[in-house]
């Protein structure tokens, strides 16, 4: 049976593949064990690194046939003051740790990018995102590569806006997507182990506008449903002078404007339903 290194293990989606991946041997590679959450217990080494420095990763491939990586900067606001940004974690620290692999004699590699990585550009979210894809493409080692949609608990930041009363809306929240559960995109990742598909693109089982979403909210809390619209044309002149004192916060409030705002629909491959996902959320407390 292979031996896997999930390197991001301590995320959310990291998290979802450790669980996935019941049978094989396992290390795990993060930076604060305490944070392994659901995957607490369930892997058989830990390699403590930071992948921005190359020489803390140092070994850290060694016995390893395939590699999966979700290692990405935070989406969520409360997990911004991180000094690093897209670029130095997304790109940089997925690209050593693509350079231990190929040292190591690696057999398969594979990273959970994001839908549309190499579409979109001037963010430095996606552009991050399409360059490691890049990289990854050209380092002879066989790969593949998993682009999801949002992933559902990004949407616990509208189920707090909820709670509070008012959900702000970027543009008319007239745009589609077809968010995914962070299991689906896991059971995806266990798929591509074996697989010769190269680039899996991924959504949820349903569509839904960005109001629509926000409903689910509100119905999740049994709270009637109330928003407010920015229009994104202001916000974005509004984040302009994040540029030159945060530019981390700056990239992520880009990244959630452009997203709000644009369809992002991908094929669909996640079974589990948001209104489940939410009304557990709301339930837990
Ligand atoms: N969330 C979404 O809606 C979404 C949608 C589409 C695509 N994606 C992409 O999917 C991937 C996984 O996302 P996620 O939601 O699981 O993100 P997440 O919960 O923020 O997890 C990111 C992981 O990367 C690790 N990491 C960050 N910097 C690191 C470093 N310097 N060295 C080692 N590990 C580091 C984090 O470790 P710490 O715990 O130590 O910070 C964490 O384990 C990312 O590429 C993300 O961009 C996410």
């Amino acid at each position: 049976m292979a031996s896997i290194l999930v390197a991001g293990a301590t995320g959310k989606v990291g998290q979802a593949i450790i669980l996935a991946l019941k049978h094989h041997p396992l290390r795990a590679l993060v930076r604060d064990q305490t944070q392994l959450g659901a995957a607490d217990g369930k892997v058989h080494e830990i390699f403590a690194a930071d992948a921005r420095d190359p020489a803390s990763l140092r070994g850290v491939c060694k016995d390893i046939d395939i590699v999966i990586t979700s290692i990405g900067g935070s989406l969520q606001l409360r997990r911004t003051p991180s000094k690093s940004g897209y670029w130095e974690v997304d790109y940089q620290a997925n690209k050593n740790l693509l350079a231990e692999a190929k040292q190591a004699g690696v057999r398969k590699f594979i990273y959970v990018s994001v839908f549309k990585a190499p579409e979109i550009k001037g963010s430095a979210y996606f552009e991050a995102h399409a360059a490691f894809e890049e990289e990854l493409k050209r380092s002879g080692l066989d790969y593949a590569i998993i682009r999801p949609t949002g992933i559902y608990y990004i949407f616990e930041e509208f189920v707090n806006f909820a709670r509070r009363g008012i959900v702000p809306l970027f543009g008319d929240g007239s745009a589609k997507t077809n968010p995914i559960d962070e299991h689906d995109v896991a059971r995806i990742c266990v798929e591509a182990l074996d697989a010769s598909q190269t680039i899996y693109d991924v959504g949820g089982p349903e569509v839904f506008t960005r109001r629509e979403i926000g409903e689910l909210c509100f119905q999740a809390l049994g709270k009637k449903p109330r928003f407010i619209k920015y229009p994104a044309g202001l916000m974005r002149a509004f984040i302009k002078p994040l540029k030159l004192f945060d530019q981390r916060l700056f990239d992520l409030m880009d990244f959630a404007i452009l997203v709000n705002t644009v369809d992002f629909v991908a094929p669909r491959q996640g079974h589990n339903k948001l209104e489940n996902y939410l009304n557990h959320l709301t339930a837990s407390g």
